[in-house]
């Protein structure tokens, strides 16, 4: 049997090198005559061994890694086409650690298949759930995802049930299904991934949405700065409609359901539901107010459906496998799995997907390993640069919506974010208004100013001018964000401010004006 080699096509692997890797095995293979078929995969999520690289032989997959150009004579030399041993050999890649600890619901097939073939995607149980629902009457689909507890992914936890019933019965000759595929939050890269590696599976989970509520037409939403998963993606809805699995009879049924790629310029507040609509129809991505709710009233006054990635790519599973299958995952009102991204200052960052209710000491210290530099952990910032800060003390809650709002911090994506005991917290809540300063739509007073008053406060406590009444002003300031914004934006920064404030006391107060200020302003 010819061996096949895996090189991821991901991004992250891309980033450190994997072409040249992916072009150094094709030199290698044509000098020494050798004949293997090469298939570029997706990740597997353990970006500190990436580019790794797979090989099937014939007692499983087995991985070698981080490979760079010049370790690749000596792997051929090792006789890696058997699965030999060799100072980068990982061992059989399921059965690495990292991964066999998971619980891969919406990753399944991600890092393991060919993105872009749907005969993999068929082998490893795609496709599925798509041939259940065209058998099925809406309001069944929309029951069995309501009955599966799945809520939304993108960062408000919404039952997706309940959003897509608001869809179904909504009056409209013309209803949408938009995916969020902006992800903008710090240390997310879970979409991405999806996009890259297993494309398929959020075509289906859309086209299982649109059948569910009546829309015909999809979007999916993305940033420019990710150009491997838009070319990717755009790729595989040209092969869906090939294969009959998008366009007028969806998989011969009687639902017709198509979608197309739209790319925006990275604005962080593009992502959120009503701005991104805005953008999606030409418009400045300006937030609109609520109601009316996009499920009544969205795109081009539609109904229309907006659900992130990862919501959207949980669908195929649940139709296949049963609510209750996936629901039996998960803690209190937090069900199913979760693909958590380990970011910042780790010494095992990646996609690690597991239940609801692993602990934030679990996944920083025995599945991160602890911070990358070596140092004392000091802080992790969970749910993008809207979310709370955290301290070691803390570590002890549980992965589940309910327990991360009792602890004034959210869930949002599921990036976390390692900081090292060198991190000035200080310098964190004034980089949270800043940021909101910068990707701020404008729209309120709250946001608008209050993030700039918001820099200017922590200037002056940084300053030493009136330390107390400083603090005092940016608790008012908080309040007054937090109840007075229009959108999360303006409305959650106060989050990483008062985590800040709250558990690392220590860190605000008087210093050097160097050591506060941005390069520029210092200059
Ligand atoms: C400032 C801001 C940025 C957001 N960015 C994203 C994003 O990048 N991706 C996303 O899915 N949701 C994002 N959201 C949440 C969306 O507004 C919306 O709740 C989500 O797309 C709904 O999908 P879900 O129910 O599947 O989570 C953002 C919200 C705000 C306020
Ligand atoms: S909170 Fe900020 S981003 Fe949201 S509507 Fe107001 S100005 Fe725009």
């Amino acid at each position: 049997m010819k061996p096949v080699i895996f090189i991821p096509c991901d991004a992250a692997a891309l980033a450190v090198g994997a072409d040249k890797v992916a072009s150094a095995i094709s030199q290698t293979l044509a000098a020494r005559g050798l004949d293997a078929q090469i298939v570029r995969n997706g990740s597997r999520g353990l970006h500190w061994l990436e580019p790794m690289v797979e090989v099937r032989t014939g007692h499983g997959r087995v991985a070698y890694g981080p490979v760079k150009p010049s370790d690749v004579e000596g792997l051929f030399d090792a006789g890696f086409l058997e699965g030999a041993d060799h100072p980068l050999f990982l061992g059989e890649a399921r059965e690495l650690p990292f991964l066999k600890r998971q619980t891969r619901l919406t990753f399944a097939r991600c890092g393991v298949t060919d993105p872009l073939s749907v005969s993999d995607y068929r082998h490893y149980k795609g496709l599925r759930g798509l041939e259940n629902a065209v058998t099925m009457q809406p309001g069944d689909i929309v029951q069995m995802v309501t009955d599966s507890g799945l809520r939304g992914r993108g960062g408000a936890g919404f039952p997706t049930g309940i959003k897509w019933d608001t869809v179904r019965k909504a009056p409209g000759a013309r209803k949408y299904v938009v995916c969020n595929a902006d992800e903008g939050d710090s240390g997310t890269f879970a979409d991405r991934m999806i996009m890259e590696g297993d494309p398929f599976v959020l075509i289906e989970g859309m086209a299982i949405a649109g059948i569910a509520t009546g829309a015909t037409k999809g979007y999916i939403y993305t940033r420019s700065e990710y150009p491997h998963a838009i070319q990717t993606m755009r790729a595989a809805i040209e092969i869906a409609r090939r294969e009959g699995i998008l366009g007028p009879a969806v998989l011969g049924s009687e639902h017709a359901f198509d979608m197309e790629m739209r790319v925006g310029a990275g604005a962080y507040v593009c992502g959120e539901e009503t701005s991104m609509l805005n953008s999606l129809e030409g418009k400045r991505g300006v937030v609109r107010a609520k109601p009316p709710v996009p499920a009544l009233e969205g795109l081009f006054g539609c109904p229309t459906v907006v659900n992130n990635v990862l919501s959207l790519a949980s669908i195929p599973l649940i139709l296949d496998r049963g609510a209750e299958y996936y629901r039996d995952f998960g803690v209190g009102k937090s069900r199913g799995t979760m693909p958590i991204q380990l970011a910042g200052n780790i010494k095992h960052g990646g996609l690690f997907e597991t239940a609801f209710g692993i602990t934030l000491n679990e996944l920083i210290y025995d599945i991160g390993g602890g911070t990358a530099s070596g140092r004392p952990v000091k802080a992790v910032q969970v749910g993008g640069p809207l979310g709370a800060y955290f301290p070691t003390s803390h570590f002890d809650i549980p992965f589940d919506y309910e327990a991360f709002t009792a602890n004034n911090g959210l869930i949002g994506h599921a990036g976390i974010v390692v900081f090292d005991d060198t991190v000035d917290m200080m310098k964190q809540a004034r980089f949270a208004f800043e940021f909101c300063a910068l990707e701020s739509c404008g729209k309120c007073t709250p946001c608008r100013i209050g993030a700039v008053r918001g820099a200017e406060v922590i200037d002056k406590i940084a300053a030493g001018a009136g330390v107390a009444e400083q603090k005092a002003l940016l608790d008012d300031l908080c309040n007054t964000m937090r109840l007075g914004s229009l959108c999360a934006l303006g409305g959650f920064t106060p989050y990483p401010v008062s985590s800040a404030l709250t558990h690392f006391p220590e860190d605000f107060g008087p210093r050097p004006q160097s050591q506060t200020q941005p390069a520029e302003a210092a200059e």
